[in-house]
């Protein structure tokens, strides 16, 4: 994990569009899942993480909804990849979690397989921020890569804005988006002025080659 520094600027991203209403909140875990791009308000739960995945209309105004093309799913595709999210309109679109602690620690992961849902075979690069502080760039480099990235932050207020931004390198888009509350007494290092962005999650002497670790 490599520290990066924050500006700890308390004020609302100038999202495009205005602000954007979000109606759905942590579970009593402090967790919430969302399948982006899921049509519908049924919620499920995933095989692997026995975790409850929510549709992603509460939590964003824009975007379209797409499935990624036949071709790349396999049974062992999980669901939460099968359809995605894309915002092809506006230079930033954002998700907007709401009702979380101010001052509490949280794990946020957002996920990303292309999948050639657009059929265009042009895998996008874009930028992923969290509140007003770039996060990562996004490289998607082939439509089968399974991207997926972590941010630990303390959070400034009780909400939370994930927003992709286009770089004018392709069509931003979004596969899951997870938050997971943190006891504060781990990963000291994350703080109210600094945060810490994954640079890789090894598990060393898995049992089995699939291990899923919750
Ligand atoms: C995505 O696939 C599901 C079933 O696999 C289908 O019901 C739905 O209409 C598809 N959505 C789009 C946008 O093609
Ligand atoms: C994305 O990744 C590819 C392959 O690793 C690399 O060639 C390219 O420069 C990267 N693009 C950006 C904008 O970082």
């Amino acid at each position: 994990m490599a520290p990066t520094r924050w500006l700890l600027l308390i004020c609302l991203a100038g999202a495009a569009g205005g602000v954007l209403q979000a109606r759905a909140q942590p579970d009593s875990n402090g967790f919430i899942s969302i399948d982006c791009g899921l049509p519908g308000k049924t919620s499920y739960v995933e095989d692997t993480t026995k975790l409850p995945y929510t549709p992603d209309a509460g939590f964003t105004d824009t975007g379209t909804n797409h499935n990624i093309s036949a071709e790349y799913l396999t049974p062992s595709t999980g669901r939460s990849w099968h359809n995605l999210r894309s915002f092809a309109t506006g230079p930033r679109n954002c998700y907007t979690l709401l009702s979380l602690t101010s001052g509490l620690k949280y794990l946020v992961r957002a996920k990303f397989m292309y999948g050639n849902y657009d059929g265009l075979d042009r895998p996008p690069v874009f930028d992923l921020y969290v509140g007003v502080n770039l996060w990562t760039t996004v490289n998607i480099t082939g439509p089968e890569g399974m991207v997926s990235t972590e941010v630990i932050i303390v959070v400034p207020d009780d909400f939370l804005h994930v927003c992709l931004v286009n770089t004018g390198a392709g069509t931003p888009f979004m596969s899951s988006l997870e938050l997971r509350l943190l006891h504060r007494t781990l990963y000291p290092q994350a703080t109210t002025t600094q945060g810490l962005v994954l640079s890789s999650r090894l598990n060393f002497g898995p049992t089995s080659e699939n291990n899923v670790i919750r």
